[in-house]
């Protein structure tokens, strides 16, 4: 059962407080913290990004949706994961270049053992992440490929010069390479990429390594260790113990928003307890990039080595008659928290994170994006997403937080989320959140004596906590202009409704 947010007249408002510290801005928060990531799962791919070139019913171009380009475009998406996830380690690349006519099957075994007909391969993929606009990331089989079959890869998208595999790309029509520079060395380990010890993953990692290289990227490549499960500190402290940093430029980590694996409850219709329990876990991103970051900087105190979050987001049971494999589940007000909160807490780490990617960008999981058949619709979670795209590449301005407690069921969770940056032309963009579903929050923020003329904002909030678009209603939940944020006297007086999301540009 659901709950209806308390009107902001029934309960009064609680008080918090921020300061700006704008004269200790410094990092920069790299624009691929707003990453996405597309498996071969469910309708991600086919039925979702890739229509097929003979689709004469939904507008496409060499096969990948118009309208998801468009969105994706619109989104700024900076970087996009593929071809998994679980699904990365039974890939053959091989297969999926070519003549379609000619590329064998196989089955998916991680995902509802449906048969992948290898449509949707590498030219496919990055010729779309040229197309979006987004850089691509792509994760090598370790689990049951070779070296060999890695390095290949490497050649066959990266060499410009004479090579069998360079020679093969341009049989299959693509004379310059597209410099892919981003390359996962696996996915989860620890799991689905293998089962293996951190120490044996470790050792794996450093053999395949060595072996790959940039090509014509100029040797600069940006490897990325398959990362820890959430919690597991050990994992991270192995990966930078025995991987030499010269060989390493990022180390992942996974962390998802699940109440309980065994009962992850429904996307919508939950209980204002599997709500706390959401956001419980969401928040728990903060202790993890700190402590994770706090090994890594035992290590790399210069912090070459960036944190990749490269999956995260909520993860309920799948829509009730959907395929259990497929991972498809609706998008609801809850969800723009989690990308509300766990967005702020990625900004404020942007030291040491510097790439995160949701889980996953359509049809599936926490997507930005849903489809059927022709019809498209944007999630409250893409519309945070865009919404805080003004951060990106801008100068993260620290902050103090002080705020009151969300407290439900005898536990307490903060109930305000804040991030500030400075862009390039010298604006500032605070994005705030709060989770509390019943109290307004009356936020003074002092801006370290900067004399703003104006301030302006975007708001994002619905009536239930379940809300979300359909197919039939797909502007439900969008953005609207925010006008409860008034500068006075050197400081900016805002009030946030129960569950919402606000971002304020101040000039
Ligand atoms: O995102 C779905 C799955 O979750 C990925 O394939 C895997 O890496 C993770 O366990």
């Amino acid at each position: 059962m659901f709950f209806c947010l308390a009107p902001a007249r029934y309960a009064s408002a609680q008080q918090a407080s921020v300061g700006l510290q704008l004269s200790a801005a410094k990092n920069t928060i790299n624009k691929n913290i707003y990453g996405h990531f597309a498996e071969h799962l469910g309708h991600c791919i086919y039925e979702g990004f890739y229509v097929g070139e003979g689709n004469k019913t939904i507008p496409n171009t060499e096969g990948v949706r118009n309208d998801i380009i468009d969105a994706l475009k619109k989104l700024k998406i900076p970087v996009l994961r593929w071809p998994g996830g679980c699904f990365a380690d039974t890939y053959h690349w091989k297969d999926g270049v070519g003549p379609r006519a000619d590329r064998p099957t196989m089955v998916n075994t991680w995902w509802g053992g449906v048969t992948e007909d290898n449509s949707f391969g590498t030219h496919d993929f990055l010729n779309m992440c040229e197309r979006i606009g987004a850089e691509p990331y792509l994760a090598g089989n370790v689990g049951s490929g070779t070296v060999q079959e890695f390095t290949q890869w490497g050649q066959y998208v990266n060499f410009d010069g004479v090579s069998p595999m360079s020679n093969w790309r341009r049989k299959n029509g693509r004379d310059k390479p597209w410099q892919v520079r981003i390359w996962g060395v696996g996915n989860e380990a620890w799991g689905c990429g293998g089962n293996m010890t951190a120490e044996h993953y470790a050792d794996i990692y450093r053999q395949y390594a060595t072996f790959m290289s940039g090509w014509s990227n100029g040797d600069h490549l940006y490897r990325v260790a398959s990362g820890a499960n959430a919690g597991d500190y050990h994992w991270t402290e192995v990966m930078m113990h025995n991987i030499p940093l010269d060989m390493l430029e990022g180390v992942a980590l996974h962390s998802y928003s699940v109440i309980d694996w065994n009962k992850k409850g429904p996307a919508t219709g939950f209980s204002e307890q599997q709500y706390f329990a959401t956001m419980k876990q969401a928040l728990r991103m903060e202790e993890l990039v700190t402590r994770h970051s706090a090994i890594m900087d035992k290590y790399d105190p210069k912090k070459k080595v960036a944190l990749v979050v490269d999956e995260w987001g909520g993860w309920y049971d799948v829509e009730p008659g959907t395929n259990g494999g497929f991972l498809y589940q609706q998008n609801t007000i809850r969800d723009a928290m989690i990308a509300g909160v766990t967005l702020n807490i990625f900004n404020n780490h942007c030291d040491r994170v510097r790439m995160a990617n949701l889980a996953q960008a359509v049809n599936v999981l926490q997507a930005v994006i849903l489809t059927n058949k022709e019809k498209m619709l944007l999630t409250p979670t893409y519309h945070v997403m865009e919404m805080y795209n003004v951060h990106q590449d801008a100068t993260l301005i620290p902050v103090t937080l002080s705020t009151p407690a969300y407290v439900s069921g005898g536990d307490s969770l903060p109930a305000v989320s804040v991030s500030a940056s400075k862009d390039k032309n010298g604006d500032t963009h605070i994005s705030l959140v709060n989770i509390h579903p019943g109290r307004a929050q009356d936020i003074t923020l002092t801006l370290d004596g900067a004399a703003y003329k104006s301030v302006s904002g975007r708001l994002l909030a619905s009536a239930q906590l379940d809300d979300h678009n359909t197919f039939e209603s797909p502007d439900k939940i969008k953005p609207v202009a925010f006008n409860a944020a008034t500068l006075k006297g050197g400081a900016l007086q805002v009030k946030l409704p129960p569950a919402s999301v606000v971002v304020l540009t101040l000039k």
